[in-house]
């Protein structure tokens, strides 16, 4: 038998460097193809930033994970912003619900407005096989997230009278699936031709001790994707701010794949943020508890921040106001609008996103190349997060709404104490009765119903439910 060609110099020499021959372990025992797909891997990561990943795992002491200073957490202070319905803080008489409103409404029927859908989790708490976009949720009609999210762009598009061109972020756990389930659902009623799919980049973990590479195949790397801020690069890297700056974008909402009542594109959000000529904008429900798992917006010295909810210490998590709120209760639900402008610039700057590490339990082959699923967390994972843009805005706006009506995220596996798809199924259903009693429709006690995403209105109830009553669950 012939030896097995050598890996290419370059890449062997950086292997070396690094101390990551191991790697090649398997190297002499691979089938061509297997060769090939590991070769291409290795040649695919980025050396320098792995070796700037493990400085970051080196020092990761408590004070080095932090995303800002101690002093800057403990000055810092909720930021004020208008409520959704309500209105607010209104200098000038500007910031009404209304004024708002029509504003939004003028940009999306100009086709100013955008979307990326971030869909490219592992979706490891939920547990659920395939991307988590496919999971049913509809409490009557089974609807998955990706129905009812992509069918409220699709709706909303239709009563603008103006294309929403929408970008979905995947990764290399969820890209295949989601692009084989939405071709085969026909992208749910949007034009293919302004719907763009896009794939994250991944990046490998490390060893906690040795900070070494892992493998979790004889022929592949262990790896996860970068994290929701891995969508400026891949976004840029696919063409995506030309793609929609061609079709007429001039902002772009962004949500999260979890969440079925996410409202990106109400008209009085974005008219709220382009009204206070915002960079970023972002929506926030009230933390009410401090152990809620949401990260919470925070502003001191200029500077607006999200503080992801493990970053925060338990004293400030549950340092309360004196009318009893919490301190900083602005609580990220992950929908935010951007200036495309800003997307633009944000991309220019070197480090505008830096890496956040988390200790977990990695699948890896041992010595023996056997592989091994570790209880405990045997690895570090590196990740962006998209709200670190935020000190890079000139104008940063918070947009405070009530839960119940955008914010029921999956999460957890049914049976869960919170965020399992039987809670979100009841949010939507519990949106549902409340839109009817607005809409003066009688509804039985206990019956569980659901709005389409062609429901804006308590006129489009009305004329869903003529006979103005419902006694059986059905979806309006
Ligand atoms: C996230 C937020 C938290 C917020 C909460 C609201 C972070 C770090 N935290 O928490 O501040 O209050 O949502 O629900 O974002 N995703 C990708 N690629 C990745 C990783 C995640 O596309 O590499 C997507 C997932 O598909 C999901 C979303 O990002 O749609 C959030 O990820 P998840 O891990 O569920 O974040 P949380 O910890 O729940």
């Amino acid at each position: 038998m012939t030896d097995p060609p050598p890996l290419p110099e370059p890449l062997a020499q950086q292997l070396a460097t690094l101390g990551q021959q191991r790697l090649l372990a398997h190297w002499g025992q691979l089938e061509p193809t297997a060769r090939d797909r590991l070769g291409e891997q290795l040649a695919g990561i980025d050396w320098r930033q792995v070796a700037a990943m493990r400085r970051l795992a080196a020092d990761d002491t408590a004070a080095a994970a932090l995303p800002v200073d101690a002093a800057w957490l403990t000055a810092a202070h909720t930021p004020a912003g208008p409520r959704l319905r309500t209105g607010g803080p209104s200098p000038g008489g500007l910031l009404t619900p209304a004024v708002a409103a029509d504003c939004g409404t003028a940009l999306l029927a100009r086709g100013g407005a955008g979307a990326i859908l971030v869909a490219g989790g592992q979706a490891s708490r939920l547990r659920c096989e395939g991307p988590k976009g496919i999971y049913p949720v509809g409490p009557v009609s089974q609807a998955s997230l990706f129905e009812l999210l992509l069918g409220r762009v699709r709706e909303i598009a239709t009563r603008s009278g103006r294309p929403i061109p929408l970008a979905i972020m995947t990764s290399s756990a969820t890209d295949s699936d989601t692009r084989a389930f939405l071709s085969e659902h026909a992208f749910f009623g949007l034009p293919p031709e302004h719907v763009l799919i896009f794939q994250q980049a991944d990046l490998p973990a490390l060893a906690l001790e040795a900070l070494d590479l892992l493998l979790d195949a004889h022929d592949h790397v262990a790896v996860a994707p970068d994290g929701h801020g891995g969508l400026l690069a891949a976004l840029v890297a696919a063409g995506g701010l030309d793609w929609f700056a061609q079709r007429g974008v001039e902002h772009v909402a962004s949500f999260q794949v979890d969440n079925p009542l996410a409202m990106p594109l109400d008209p009085e959000f974005l008219g709220y943020h382009l009204l206070a000529d915002a960079e970023f904008s972002t929506q926030v429900v009230e933390k009410q508890q401090p152990a809620e798992r949401v990260g919470v917006v925070a502003e001191h010295d200029g500077m607006h921040r999200v503080i992801e909810y493990s970053d925060l210490s338990d004293e400030l998590a549950a340092a309360r106001s004196p009318d009893g709120r919490l301190h900083l209760r602005a609580g990220s639900i992950a929908v935010h609008a951007f200036a495309l402008a800003f997307l633009r610039r944000a991309a220019a700057a070197p480090d505008s996103l830096p890496l956040h590490l988390a200790r977990k339990a990695v699948a890896c082959l041992d010595a023996a190349g056997q592989l091994q699923r570790p209880a405990e967390p045997n690895a570090f994972k590196f990740e962006r997060f998209i709200f670190d843009l935020m000190p890079f805005a000139q104008r940063v706006l918070t947009v405070e709404i009530e839960a119940a009506e955008g914010f029921a995220p999956l999460k957890n596996p049914p049976g869960a104490a919170a965020d399992a798809p039987e809670h979100v199924q009841a949010a939507l259903s519990a949106q549902a009765h409340r839109r009817c009693a607005e809409a003066g429709v009688a509804v039985a006690d206990g019956i569980v119903i659901e709005l389409s995403p062609a429901v804006f209105t308590a006129a489009d109830i009305r004329q869903r439910v003529p006979s103005g009553r419902i006694d059986a669950a059905q979806v309006i």
